[in-house]
């Protein structure tokens, strides 16, 4: 495997990751959902919260000095399901089809894990594509339940919420 590094992503580079998450969203979306839940989620969730950028939450990781992938974490919003501000969530994770099954994703989550440990979150929710339930489940999550979420447009896309203690 060639080396990830992976580094913390700024508002400078806003511009290429929604362009990665795009690409990556062109590439894998269409073997699971149709054509208007792809226009949906590209139109809808393709702008990076800023917050996950200003607070240093969101990592960009390279391969051979190319953008691989990305994705990070917040803390979850104060809610029924939230734990006192313990829960954290993970938030944008895509890999560029370039660099897929090379380890990219890996990398990203534990750094992620490792961040929120630090920062006192003990559980990490997800909410998974269909597209993305295995490598979840590869590492340390488990299903809580089938979800439908709102993206925007007018038709919820089915997603999984995960979940994952951290010890
Ligand atoms: C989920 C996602 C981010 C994973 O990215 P990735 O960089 O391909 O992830 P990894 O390489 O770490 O792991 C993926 C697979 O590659 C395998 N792999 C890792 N390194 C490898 C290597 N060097 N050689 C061969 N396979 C390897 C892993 O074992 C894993 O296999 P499995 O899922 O078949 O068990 C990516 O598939 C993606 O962008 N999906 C679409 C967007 C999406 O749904 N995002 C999540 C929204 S919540």
């Amino acid at each position: 495997m060639n080396d990830v590094s992976v580094r913390v992503a700024t508002e400078a580079d806003r511009q290429q990751l929604e362009q990665l998450i795009a690409d990556c969203y062109e590439e894998i979306y269409p073997n699971w959902y149709g054509d208007e839940m792809i226009y949906s989620s590209l139109t809808h969730v393709l702008r990076l919260d800023p917050l996950l950028l200003q607070d240093g939450h969101y990592f960009a990781a390279q391969v051979d000095g190319e953008l691989a992938g990305c994705g990070g974490w917040g803390r979850a919003a104060n809610g029924p399901n939230a734990d006192n501000g313990s829960l954290g969530h993970l938030r944008h994770f895509a890999t560029h089809p370039n660099f897929m099954r090379r380890g990219v994703g890996a990398v990203i989550l534990e750094k992620c894990v490792a961040a929120a440990k630090a920062d006192g979150i003990s559980a990490l929710h997800c909410f998974s594509s269909v597209a993305s339930e295995r490598f979840y489940l590869n590492h340390g999550f488990t299903k809580v339940q089938d979800v439908s979420v709102m993206l925007g447009g007018d038709e919820p896309f089915p997603a999984i919420l995960m979940e994952r203690k951290l010890g």
